[in-house]
């Protein structure tokens, strides 16, 4: 089987009271990366966790951390969330009125840039900063809490965006209601980052997380282009 997609587990989903273990525990159940919802309860109506709980597990693993930043203002934080051992920073487009500024920021702190557009945000608003972005974040619900219902209108959100970037190495991940039944409509589209919360954090076990990772990286790879 071909390897395209890749699988970024959220520890939203995760027991945040073995948050280390949880992690050690879905790296070694195959995730690629540790996806991380970090929350203010201001830009979304929920508050999770900041850089000192990121640096507190960055020891457990070597996988790229891609910290998805549901906060406004993003700007005052992100030399801290780099310095905490995130290897991706991921800004929402609706954050703030200065995205070039932020993708700036975060390529000159040396880590890789992201954007993320909520359900109703057009992709026309990436437009003049893609030569800025490693990778566009697409929110298949909005923000805010796990285990929400996949929003199925966002699919041709994704071929646009794939249309849009075209030829530059930028990844196009999505997030939210992400399982083995939708994942196949998101890589067909042209996604190669799957963040799952709910549908990868049950059966509490190593072996149960290598079978929702692989049930989905199954029908992820055979639907994608
Ligand atoms: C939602 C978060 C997601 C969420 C995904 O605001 O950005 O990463 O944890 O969870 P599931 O996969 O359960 O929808
Ligand atoms: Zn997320």
């Amino acid at each position: 089987m071909s390897r395209k997609t890749l699988i970024a587990p959220s520890v939203l989903a995760s027991d945040f009271s073995r948050l280390g273990d949880e992690v050690e525990a879905v790296v070694a159940a195959g995730a690629d990366w540790i996806h991380l919802d970090v929350m203010d309860g201001h830009f979304v109506p929920n508050i999770t966790f900041g850089p000192p709980v990121i640096k507190a597990i960055r020891n457990r693993t070597k996988a790229f951390f891609d910290c998805h930043l549901m906060i406004a203002p993003a700007d005052p934080y992100l030399a801290a969330f780099a310095e905490a051992g995130c290897d991706g920073l991921t800004v929402h487009a609706e954050a703030g009125p200065h995205l070039d500024r932020s993708l700036q920021t975060i390529r000159n702190l040396g880590k890789k840039a992201g954007v993320s557009l909520n359900p109703a945000t057009p992709e026309s608003v990436v437009e003049y900063v893609l030569d800025r972005l490693d990778l566009i974040l697409i929110m298949t619900v909005n923000p805010g809490f796990g285990g929400q219902a996949f929003i199925p209108a966002i699919v041709d959100k994704v071929k646009r965006v794939k249309a849009l970037i075209g030829d530059r190495p930028i990844r196009i991940e999505i997030d939210g209601g992400v399982s083995a039944e939708t994942a196949p409509l998101v890589t067909a589209a042209g996604a190669d980052v799957l963040v799952a919360g709910a549908a990868i954090f049950k059966g509490g076990s190593v072996e149960a997380y290598r079978q929702n990772i692989q049930a989905i990286r199954m029908a992820a790879d055979n639907a994608a282009g």
